[in-house]
């Protein structure tokens, strides 16, 4: 089992003694261990990994360096895909050549990347002592932990095409507007076999001139591309701007030295960061999805890039959306987390959360580009303007509140949507309303979805999440090295907004509806629900 590495050295572990054994017992009795951030993990020498992610070892056998910004280096703006010029376009397609033909004992090739980012979501790396492999999904570390994996990827192509201005294009795919084409599998990427940037595994309903959709639980759709631009951008509205005005939201449950598996995804991570992972990845390979909709594959399609290039964008617009929480968590298990990276000369770095939170200090921008889906797809004040499908009285309003029973630890989510009330408790200034779900069981080897709604206890699977009743969904990527270290997930989603919008803030029960569907529906047991105020960043709650 590997050290931890910080500055460079191996640090003395016996301190950790001490606080492992602490941290042991409260793994098996599966509590949240907060009060010691992730430390930066050595690559494991005797690897371990259900889906083969295990990479050369030793590299260039340099001692560990500590990352340092790089005042010097040239901005560098990250710019839309569909919008990059010939001489971008080749400068890119040269650089994934460059990459794929970099020698399999050299950590930076396009395969050994993808294995690094298997390797930190697989069972491939261990703390001394710990029982729980590393895992950099499902919490508040995947936004930071992708961020510097494509710093990296962008500086090893850089030096590969002896460029320091070489900047990797964004897919715009948040992008539904009719005149450019922004959302579909951009061109360059889908077009020509031969192109390095061409991947065998994906879609073929992914293709030209078909667009994305956002809420795709895989495979081909019937909708018309003017219902998914519809659907995408009411979507986004409520994932990114009235399901997640908070930190705990939108980055996802904390995650500490010693915490088991990543249980509480952000809104954002699940949908549309998943829906689109799986949206690529191919329904009919033997390993179903693969390779964008599978973690331990994901990032051998050289689309994965571009894809998080434009999560990361979107970290970096939600914070200027306005609302007093819209910001990094600010706890020390979150800004004092470290991870090691290999970098454009194949040396390992460790770097940590708080070293990257700005991207201008990294040198790096997003060019702008239109972001309708902030104001609901409608004129800005008017993003509660939408009709809502389930039109309700008062009389009939109270009526289902009496009628609708709460949620009890026998009931599964199966085929069947599950329709259960919710009470609220009193009003409070401090945080914002949220629904939280508990006790969510997943089988972790198969994909899984729902859609949650809001006072329409008739919805089905045809229901689209254009209503504006439809509150948030859950979406879980499979990774299989994980699956056996499975904990109940928790997923969180902020109601007042849509409550507002539905006219029905003033009563004292809400009536949650979800509906699974997908290629697996699992009878998912479902814990138990109830409302919380979140004040994070003041507080982890
Ligand atoms: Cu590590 Cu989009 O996944």
């Amino acid at each position: 089992m590997g050290n931890f590495l910080e500055d460079g050295s191996r640090k003395d572990l016996t301190g950790f003694k001490m606080r492992a054994a602490v941290l042991i017992l409260s793994q098996i009795l599966g509590d949240f261990t907060s009060g010691v951030p992730i430390p930066a993990p050595e690559f494991p020498e005797k690897c371990t990994s259900e889906e083969n992610c295990c990479m050369p070892y030793p590299y260039t056998g340099k001692p560990v360096r500590q990352f340092t910004i790089d005042p010097n280096l040239p901005l560098r703006i990250r710019r839309p895909v569909h919008k990059l010029n010939d001489d971008e376009i080749a400068k890119l397609e040269k650089g994934y050549q460059l990459l794929r033909s970099l020698s399999e004992s050299d950590p930076r090739s396009l395969s050994n990347q993808a294995k690094l980012h298997c390797l930190y979501c697989d069972n491939g790396i261990y703390y001394p002592g710990m029982i729980w492999p590393l895992e950099i999904h499902n919490h508040w570390l995947f936004l930071p932990w992708h961020r510097m994996f494509l710093y990296f990827h962008e500086r090893i192509l850089a030096e590969l095409l002896d460029d320091d201005s070489f900047a990797l294009p964004y897919w715009n795919w948040d992008n539904q507007s009719e005149e450019e084409v922004a959302n579909t599998l951009p061109d360059i990427y889908a077009s020509n076999r031969s192109s390095s940037l061409w991947n065998h595994n994906r879609n073929k309903c992914a293709q030209q001139p078909n667009i994305v959709n956002l809420n795709t639980v895989g495979g081909c759709t019937e909708k018309t591309p003017t219902e998914l631009r519809i659907e995408n951008t009411r979507l986004m509205y409520t994932q990114i701007v009235s399901g997640a005005p908070t930190p705990r939201l939108f980055f996802g449950q904390a995650y500490s030295y010693g915490d088991g598996g990543g249980h509480g995804p952000g809104t954002f991570e699940d949908n549309p960061h998943g829906t689109v992972h799986l949206w690529v990845g191919d329904p009919d390979a033997p390993n179903k999805f693969d390779d964008m909709g599978n973690f331990g594959r994901a990032a051998r399609d050289p689309i994965f890039y571009p894809h998080h290039a434009n999560i990361d964008r979107i970290w970096t617009i939600w914070k200027t959306m306005p609302g007093k929480q819209r910001m990094e968590p600010n706890h020390t298990d979150f800004l004092d987390a470290s991870f090691t990276y290999y970098d454009e000369n194949a040396d390992r770095v460790t770097v940590k959360v708080s070293q990257i939170i700005n991207t201008t200090l990294l040198r790096y921008e997003y060019e702008e580009s239109p972001t309708a889906w902030i104001t609901n797809g409608q004129k800005a004040g008017y993003e509660n303007s939408i009709p809502v499908c389930n039109p309700m009285n008062p009389s009939q309003t109270n009526a289902m509140i009496i009628a609708t029973p709460e949620l009890t630890i026998q009931d599964k989510l199966g085929a069947e949507p599950l329709t259960f009330r919710v009470p609220r408790p009193e009003r409070s200034d401090v945080g914002v309303e949220v629904l939280e779900i508990e006790g969510i069981k997943v089988d972790g080897r198969f994909q899984s979805h729902w859609e949650a709604y809001l006072f329409f206890p008739s919805v089905d699977i045809n229901t689209p999440v254009s209503c504006p009743e439809f509150f948030g969904t859950f979406n879980f990527v499979p990774h299989v090295g994980q699956a056996q270290f499975n904990r109940d997930r928790v997923w969180r989603v902020a109601v007042k907004d849509k409550l507002v919008a539905l006219g029905k803030d003033n009563y004292t029960d809400i009536i949650v509806t979800l509906v699974q569907f997908g290629p697996n529906v699992q009878p998912l047991g479902i814990g138990k629900a109830r409302i919380v105020y979140d004040a994070s960043p003041a507080t982890l709650e």
